[in-house]
């Protein structure tokens, strides 16, 4: 079965590998900033055969699953994330490049009314930084989900509000995250229980004097007693992205902006001109006393063993003369005397070629060499005799 189950993946795999890739989809993003890319359902829709022809005119909204990752791996790069709530729902693909590099991601469009599938790339350049952001902050939502956030207009309606705030329109989305990524707890799945959603913005203008105040020791013993806190000015136009006034920080980028630093070479890294040295050879190992003591050894063990056994078996065998020495010599007598009778009757039955006397046939009609039939007796012993003679009769030249 493991090796059914086996074949089988590779076949899967196989078939996934010769998907053909239907459309390159190409987007540029700057580093450092938010990236979302919708993956918008009408549009992979009109790239699926209409199921039924004839239906062409109707608009179809079939179920949709889309797989992603990295081109040649299995999973999306560390900086990239994707969330499809439902089949029937847009997925997202969102997240924080931090390193100026192509990055090439497959997505696999299943088709869950058809099972048609097909394969899309989507090619994303990250740009250098556009400008330096070394003012951030993070505001939690509380009455959202990660998918509710990540359209643009919601993130639009999202960053007006923060302006209001920060009192700057100098606004980018640094990060966008669930709270679910970050220890939060899935919700009860009712209505009015949300995930949450971490926002990080930045820009180049300085705190507003209110979102300073996060930063003093009088705001976190406010929020640590709980109850309102006099200092909020947070302001929302919808009740659904109002931040928490409690849960939101300011970040310290220390300038120059905090990109991940890049990897320090270690040794074994070549020179942009260098020669590879290769290094040396280790000293030949001999091996000799390992083959001595795992396959000698036991091999004479093994020969040793086997000729004794031998010599055992053939060269001490007692022999005939020592049976016939230790048996009596009336039970020897008896032995040959059913050996020579039971000889004796063997050649006697070779020599059955004649035909029996009449007297040893049952009884038949001398005159028409017919058979009696067989005596109906009870005694079983009468019929045996006479099947023994029917087959001699049959044997016998009639008349
Ligand atoms: C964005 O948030 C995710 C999840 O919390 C984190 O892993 C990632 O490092 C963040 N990226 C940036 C640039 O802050
Ligand atoms: C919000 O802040 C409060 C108090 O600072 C803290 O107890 C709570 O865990 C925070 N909630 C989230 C979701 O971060």
């Amino acid at each position: 079965m493991a090796d059914w189950a086996s074949w089988g993946l590779i076949l899967t795999v196989c078939v996934a590998c010769i998907l053909v890739v239907k459309t390159d989809i190409k987007v540029n993003t700057p580093m450092g900033q938010l990236f979302v890319f919708e993956l918008q359902r009408e549009i992979f829709q009109n790239d699926f055969e209409p199921f039924l022809h004839h239906y062409a005119g109707k608009v179809y909204n079939d179920p949709m699953l889309f797989k992603c990752n990295k081109q040649a791996f299995p999973d999306l790069p560390g900086w990239l994330r994707f969330t499809q709530r439902h089949p029937y729902d847009n997925g997202f693909l969102y997240g924080t490049p931090l390193v100026q590099e192509k990055t090439i991601i497959e997505i696999t469009v299943i088709n869950k009314r058809s099972y048609d599938t097909f394969r899309d790339r989507l090619i994303i350049r990250i740009d250098p930084p556009e400008k330096r952001l070394p003012y951030q902050a993070e505001f939690f939502i509380p009455l959202r989900e990660i998918e509710k956030v990540l359209p643009s207009a919601v993130q639009e309606e999202i960053r007006q509000d923060l302006k209001r705030i920060w009192k700057t329109d100098q606004l980018t989305f640094v990060n966008i995250t669930s709270a679910l990524d970050r220890g939060g707890r899935v919700p009860l799945p009712l209505a009015g229980h949300f995930e949450g959603v971490y926002v990080k913005v930045g820009s180049d203008q300085r705190f507003s004097e209110c979102l300073l105040r996060l930063q003093t020791a009088e705001h976190k013993r406010q929020c640590e007693a709980g109850g309102r806190v006099p200092g909020n000015c947070a302001v929302c136009s919808y009740p659904s992205n109002c931040v928490t006034w409690c849960n939101s920080t300011l970040i310290d980028v220390s300038s120059p902006v905090a990109f991940s630093p890049a990897p320090t070479m270690g040794p074994g890294i070549l020179d942009a001109e260098g020669v590879y040295d290769p290094p040396e050879s280790p000293p030949p190992r001999d091996f000799l006393p390992d083959y001595i003591v795992t396959v000698i050894v036991p091999l004479v063990l093994a020969i040793i063993l086997c000729l004794l056994l031998s010599y055992i078996m053939c060269c001490r065998r007692e022999g005939v003369e020592k049976r016939d020495s230790k048996t009596p010599d009336i039970q020897l007598y008896h032995h040959h005397t059913i050996h020579g009778n039971t000889t004796e009757l063997r050649s006697m039955a070779a020599g059955r070629g004649v035909p029996p006397p009449l007297s040893t046939r049952s009884m038949f009609n001398a005159r028409t060499g017919e058979t009696a039939p067989p005596f109906q007796t009870d005694s079983p012993s009468i019929p045996l005799i006479l099947a023994q003679q029917e087959i001699n009769t049959d044997t016998l030249p009639r008349n």
